[in-house]
Formats: structure tokens, C-alpha cells, sequence
């Protein structure tokens, strides 16, 4: 060997090769399927904006403290895939809904499984006027056809008028503005919930850190979130968003979608009032959700409720 001669140093390319060669024997074929593709994307990433020691460990940092602040009621992760709007891009692609027919939206993290059944036209604000105004969502559940699925489900759930679910809100009662709704033999449902508000996303975090750094505001336009889900049908998470909101259109998760918006009608005329028995004027949504052939599945996720006093 000539004095001149050096042994080539080793490429990132070459440490790539090897990392897919490692997990080539990955024995679930799902698994190695996501993990050669993320290790491949990961390390085409670090090559392209050329990522700095000191910055790795600056991300490694950001994910420990998405972990510590994480715990029953708040769930960073999720939050920090939401405003990334990676949840938006899983949904649409799992969704995947034929045109006219229910869309998906994100479920946030503040869905909570196992709320009571409710009766048709029940009132799921449980805390009275304090919760908001009144807002009065009814309509139907129809197949693609236009044909009422009887004995649909939704399982519905909003915040008060301060922009707070119940599970992060001791003051609230127990399952407050939450409820399961079943349709019946023409389709329809009817409920009693408030009008919901435009609230913040917990900024307290490292997620509100990003959002900060990206010079972008934490707020979620006014919407009322839905599960409906029906025998030989999709299950459809999603949520419907309110027509007058200010953030309508620059939504922190970039949930909204141009079918989801809806329009709440103020309710003053008397005689409108006295056909619903009510005193005050109250919001009426009319709305028919039209779900989509398919396999019902359930929600693999809830969150739990924050113990009072915290
Ligand atoms: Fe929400």
C-alpha cells in the first residue's frame, strides 16, 4: 500500500444500509414495513437540513418533556401530532370517504369512552347556564342512498362556555356536555347540548413552544365533536365547526373541512320557542350525517378525568 493511500471513510449512506439491513428481519411484516420506512425518511431528513448534534439532542429534550408533562387528562403526543397536522393526514388517508359522505376530523384528546346513553331529545349539559347557550343538533343518520339507519350511534362531547371539557375541569359535573345518542326507526337524532366556543390548545408545554417558534396561535375554532358509527358502517370520528368562528379557517390542528362547517340558527320567534317549550332563545343545527359502507370499529382511545382539587 502506498504511503498516500487512506482507508475511505465511512459514509451516512453506508450507516443507513446498514440500520435497513438490521431491521430486515423484522419478523412482523407490518412492523418492518413502517420501521425501513421511517428509518430510511429519518436519516434522508438529518442528511437534508444536515442535523446538528446539539439540535438531536435539543429534539430528544423536546420528546422527554412532551413525556413528563403527559399524564391521565393531558396527552402531549397526541397534541403534538395534531398541530404537526400528521393526525389530519391519518385520519383522511384511513378514512378514505366517498364524496357527499360524512368526513373525518381529529379526535382530539379529550375524548372520553363510556358516556351515559342517552334519550332521544335529552340535554347533555348537566351544569346548567353556566355551561353556555343552549344549542338544540338534530337530524338524521342516512346510508349513501339516503336511506335512515336506525339504531346509529353518536357519541357527542364539547366544552362549556369557558373552553374547558370536563375532564380537565373539576367544576364540572361528572360526563357534563358528553352523551351517546342512538337514532331510531326514521333515523333521526335530537339533542340538547350549548353552542360551542373557540378554545385554546395547552400551551404550557413544549407543543406551545413550537407553536411559538412557528409565530402561530393556539386556538381551535368553535366545534362540536361526533363518533357515529352504525352496524355495516364506518365508523366516523370527526366534528362540526361552527360557521361564525373567527379561527374558522386557521385552526391550530387543521381539522376543519369544507363539509364539516355548519351554520347554527338563532331561535328567538316565540312561537319557535313555545314548540320546544323553551323560555329563552336558544341555537337549532339541523344536520343528517351520511356514513359510509364499511366495517363499524370502536375508538381506541379515551382519556380519563382529572381527580377535583388538582
Ligand atoms: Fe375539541
Amino acid at each position: 500500500m502506498a504511503d498516500t493511500e487512506r482507508a475511505a471513510s465511512t459514509t451516512s449512506e453506508q450507516i443507513t444500509a446498514e440500520v435497513l439491513a438490521a431491521v430486515g428481519n423484522t419478523g412482523d411484516e407490518r412492523a418492518r414495513v413502517v420501521l425501513t420506512a421511517l428509518i430510511r425518511h429519518a436519516h434522508d431528513f438529518a442528511r437534508e437540513v444536515r442535523l446538528q448534534p446539539d439540535e438531536l439532542l435539543a429534539a430528544a429534550d423536546f420528546l422527554r418533556r412532551c413525556g413528563d408533562i403527559s399524564d391521565e387528562a393531558r396527552h402531549e403526543f397526541i397534541l403534538l401530532s395534531d398541530v404537526l397536522g400528521i393526525t389530519m393526514v391519518v385520519d383522511t388517508l384511513a378514512a378514505d370517504v366517498p364524496d357527499g359522505a360524512l368526513e373525518t376530523s381529529v379526535l382530539g384528546p379529550f375524548y372520553r369512552a363510556g358516556s351515559p346513553l342517552e334519550p332521544h331529545g335529552a340535554n347533555i349539559s348537566r351544569g346548567g347556564s353556566v355551561d353556555g347557550e343552549p344549542a338544540r343538533i338534530h337530524g338524521r343518520v342516512l346510508d349513501l342512498h339516503g336511506e335512515p339507519i336506525a339504531g346509529a350511534e353518536l357519541d357527542v362531547w364539547g366544552t362549556n362556555a369557558n373552553g374547558l371539557y370536563e375532564n380537565v375541569d373539576p367544576l364540572q359535573p361528572d360526563y357534563n356536555l358528553r352523551g351517546r345518542f342512538r337514532t331510531d326507526e326514521s333515523g333521526a337524532y335530537d339533542l340538547w347540548t350549548v353552542k360551542p366556543v373557540s378554545y385554546p390548545i395547552p400551551d404550557d408545554g413544549p407543543v406551545g413552544e413550537l407553536l411559538r417558534v412557528t409565530n402561530r396561535h393556539n386556538m381551535r375554532p368553535a366545534h362540536f365533536h361526533v363518533i357515529a358509527s352504525a352496524e355495516n358502517h364506518r365508523t366516523i370520528v370527526t366534528e362540526l365547526y361552527s360557521d361564525d368562528d373567527e379561527y374558522l379557517w386557521s385552526d391550530a390542528v387543521f381539522g376543519v373541512k369544507s363539509s364539516l362547517v355548519v351554520h347554527y340558527e338563532r331561535i328567538e320567534d316565540p312561537r319557535r320557542l313555545a314548540e320546544v317549550g323553551s323560555a329563552e332563545p336558544y341555537w337549532e343545527l339541523r344536520h343528517d350525517f351520511v356514513l359510509t359502507p364499511g366495517e363499524r370499529a370502536g375508538v381506541s382511545f379515551t382519556t380519563g378525568r382529572e381527580s377535583a382539587g388538582r
